[in-house]
């Protein structure tokens, strides 16, 4: 089996992030979300993997290397345009051959992973395994309607009365059946080849489409609440370890990581938070559920609920909550006028100021 990881796409929830980094490296707890999707793929034995990339192609590479880190190899296939989940497969195509594959979206997170559902598909070899996941209002979702079988009867999208509360999210088996399927779709009223009429297809053709129930944690992290939701999740299972410099001032409660070469002075850190490597964090409090990234300057902050991303620098905040600061971003008191908010922020940034 082969992989097939989309980590292309406009990523306009995400905004402003996508305007400078693909969405599939947000950091969750300090790694990106690619990197864990890349870590499930690996644990299903799976050795070739082709990552669909858009304009950011280098910001990718970088992060992932060739993939031998994480025990696979990893070939970059460019896309001009999102043009769609089953355009990425007809890019694919040679790389995929008659295999069979695992097509995985790369912003979504399912840390309790997939290995039961592969085994699945593995031994009945339907020509697609979708994985479905009970949501509590699937009207927002594509949506499966099963038989006692577990063999797919029908898939609605958006539906206003959802038929079930399966959910069908962002992994999915295929044999090469799919490329027929591929090939005979059009584009949908909003220009894009959707995987969902593509499957569709296979159902209205007599092929054998299954479902595989997803029980643990997921999460689709294409919006900025999504993403936080999900870092505190993963902080949640977060163990403790200090590697940097703590001065005696300084304390540490509950599951808290400083990583190496990171130094805390006159501070208190409630986890679970994690502290990056070479980051400075002088007079502040910081946590719970807070992670920041490597080579940031807090001072005289008072953090919680938050990801601040590599480079980052605030200086005398108090009361931040529930917040994503970007990388290199820096927030700090005005140097002019004391009474007044100064922001230089880029487009569709969103900010809100404590009244
Ligand atoms: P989406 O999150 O559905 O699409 P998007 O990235 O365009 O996001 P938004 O709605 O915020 O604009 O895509 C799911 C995943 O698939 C995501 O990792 C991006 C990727 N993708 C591609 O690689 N190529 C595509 O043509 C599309 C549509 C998505």
């Amino acid at each position: 089996m082969k992989a097939l990881v989309l980590s292309g796409g406009a990523g306009t929830r995400l905004r402003p992030f996508s305007y400078s980094m693909p969405k599939q490296l947000i950091p969750i707890v300090n790694k990106p979300v690619l990197v864990y999707v890349l870590e499930d793929i690996a644990a299903l034995g799976v050795t070739e993997v082709a990552v669909i990339v858009g304009d950011r192609a280098a910001q990718i590479t970088e992060a992932l290397g060739d993939g031998s880190r994480f025990g696979v190899r990893v070939t970059t296939i460019h896309q001009d345009e999102p043009r769609g989940l089953a355009h990425c497969v007809e890019l694919a195509r040679p790389f995929l051959g008659d295999d069979d594959f695992v097509m995985y979206l790369g912003d979504n997170m399912l840390p309790d992973g997939i290995t039961a559902i592969a085994e699945e598909f593995r031994s009945g070899r339907p020509a697609a395994q979708i994985v479905v996941h009970r949501v509590p209002d699937p009207r927002a979702f594509g949506v499966a309607e099963l038989d006692a079988e577990g063999a797919v009867v029908a898939l609605a999208e958006k539906p206003s009365r959802p038929r079930s509360d399966l959910a069908l999210i962002g992994v999915y088996f295929f044999t090469s059946a799919i490329h027929e399927a591929v090939a005979a779709i059009e584009p949908s009223a909003r220009g894009e080849l959707e995987i969902t009429d593509a499957i569709q297809w296979l159902l209205t053709h007599g092929h054998d489409v299954k479902a595989g129930e997803y029980g643990g944690y997921w999460k689709d992290t294409g919006k900025a609440d999504d993403v936080l939701e999900c870092n505190r999740h993963l902080l949640g299972m977060l163990r403790p370890r200090v590697e940097g410099d703590i001065d005696a001032t300084s304390e540490l409660i509950g599951p808290v990581v400083i990583e190496s070469g990171a130094r805390v002075v006159r501070s208190r850190i409630v986890g679970p938070a994690v502290i990056g490597a070479g980051t400075l964090v002088e007079d502040c409090r910081i946590g719970p559920d807070t992670s920041v990234a490597r080579d940031c300057v807090l001072r005289a902050t008072q953090l919680t609920d938050s990801i601040v991303m590599a480079g980052a620098s605030i200086t005398r905040v108090p009361g931040l909550h529930g917040s994503l600061i970007g990388r290199s971003a820096n927030i700090g008191p005005s140097d002019h006028a004391e009474a007044h908010h100064r922001l230089v922020v880029g487009d569709h940034t969103h900010v809100e100021v404590a009244a």
